[in-house]
């Protein structure tokens, strides 16, 4: 507006006490450095840094996004599907729950943020042990609830004690990752069955990203637990972490609340089409996720040779500890090999976490890694 009216600059003043807090979530990734062609153009690229899937979606899926759009030319301009409904059916096969129990979101994400949204106000204590996955974390403190963090003593260990004697009569959510990402442990069934009837006054989150690496799911604990919610994404073992689609799972009243404010159109037409054409040919992400288990020995295997500590995982990676991080992570680089610093993490000195990939990539990084590690 012109005139005398003087603006106020949109600087810290206008920003939500609770925003300012926020450590910025500080993350990169090798995404654009490799599609620039910034790399080495002679040795193809490991991209092994994010946990997302090595190969590209089945024939299958691509071929699903191509004939949406010759077969309908108003697929793109009019909004997708509510709710993904067809896709709740078909997930909610796969589940082997009710579709009505299931919300699609635009990513898991977008469910974990959806879940602080309805669940959390300014104060309310929320358990995470660590190390986690921490994107979460900058949702947790957007709401401004109270973050109480369990500093584990053992990672690699399952450990319930340490996370239940976090919990207090006003701890509100806990987050639990299953497969943690990024040590790989598994808590088993019965230690997540404990901990949501210990803390029945809470809400329990599983994150479940990783858990058609590790074949076990709490989903039956639904029916018992009326306090947990399960969160997935196909972000991983499907092959779709561009297209931005993952999901949640719980009972009927948890979802009435949640439904309340989920987008009902936030979930693209595209990620519609293609998660319901990858889950209709299960046997791709099948093999992948076979291979994926092999090259996890053969890499585990590979370090013990050297003598370097590698842990097993129940997931698609595994961490790595090296006493000379920064310059292992630079030659790795010089190699094209993309992996993720995760030293950051007090009670994780000297670690790296690395995705798996194929029988046929593993067997290139490790002809790669030899190189690097002889030079030592
Ligand atoms: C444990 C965990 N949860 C959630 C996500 C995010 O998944 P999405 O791509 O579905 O948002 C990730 C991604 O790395 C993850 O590791």
């Amino acid at each position: 507006m012109k005139g005398n009216v003087s603006y106020i600059a949109p600087e810290r003043a206008l920003i939500s006490t609770t925003v300012k807090e926020i450590q910025p979530y500080a993350t990169i990734s090798s995404r654009n450095k490799i599609l620039s062609g910034e790399t080495s153009k002679d040795i193809t690229p490991l991209k092994l840094d994010w946990n997302e899937s090595t190969q590209p979606p089945s024939d299958a899926v691509k071929n699903a996004i191509k004939e949406s759009i010759d077969n309908n030319e108003n697929i793109l301009n009019w909004y997708p599907e509510l709710y993904s409904r067809s896709l709740r059916h078909k997930l909610g096969e796969y589940c082997n729950r009710n579709a009505e129990d299931i919300l699609v979101t635009n990513g898991s994400d977008d469910a974990l943020e959806l879940i602080c949204k309805v669940f959390l106000d300014p104060g309310d204590q929320v358990v995470v042990p660590y190390p986690t996955y921490t994107h979460f974390i900058t949702y947790v403190q957007s709401r401004g609830a109270d973050l109480r963090k369990v500093e584990l003593t053992d990672p690699f260990k399952p450990d319930i004690t340490s996370i239940l004697s976090h919990v207090t009569p006003d701890t509100k959510l806990i987050y639990i990752v299953n497969p943690n990402n990024p040590t790989g442990v598994l808590l088993s069934k019965k230690q997540i069955s404990t901990i949501c009837t210990i803390a029945n006054h809470s809400i329990v989150i599983v994150d479940e990203a990783y858990f058609e690496f590790a074949g076990e799911t709490v989903m039956d604990l639904i029916d018992r637990n009326p306090n947990l919610i399960i969160t997935r994404t196909f972000s991983k073992a499907w092959a779709l972490a561009g297209l931005r689609i993952g999901y949640l799972v719980t009972n009927q009243v948890l979802i009435d609340q949640l439904a309340k404010v989920l987008n009902p159109k936030s979930v693209s037409v595209m990620a519609q089409v293609a998660a319901f054409a990858a889950l209709s040919d299960k046997g791709y992400m099948e093999k992948y996720v076979a291979e994926v288990k092999t090259s996890k020995k053969m890499l585990l295997d590979f370090f013990a040779k050297f003598k370097i500590s590698a842990f097993d995982s129940r997931a698609n990676y595994i961490m790595v500890q090296h006493p000379e991080l920064n310059l292992l992570l630079e030659k790795m680089e010089q190699e094209n090999i993309f992996v993720r610093d995760r030293s950051s993490f007090k009670n994780l000195p000297n670690f790296f976490r690395i995705t798996l990939g194929t029988v046929d990539q593993t067997v290139e990084l490790i002809s790669r890694l030899d190189r690097i590690l002889s030079s030592f």
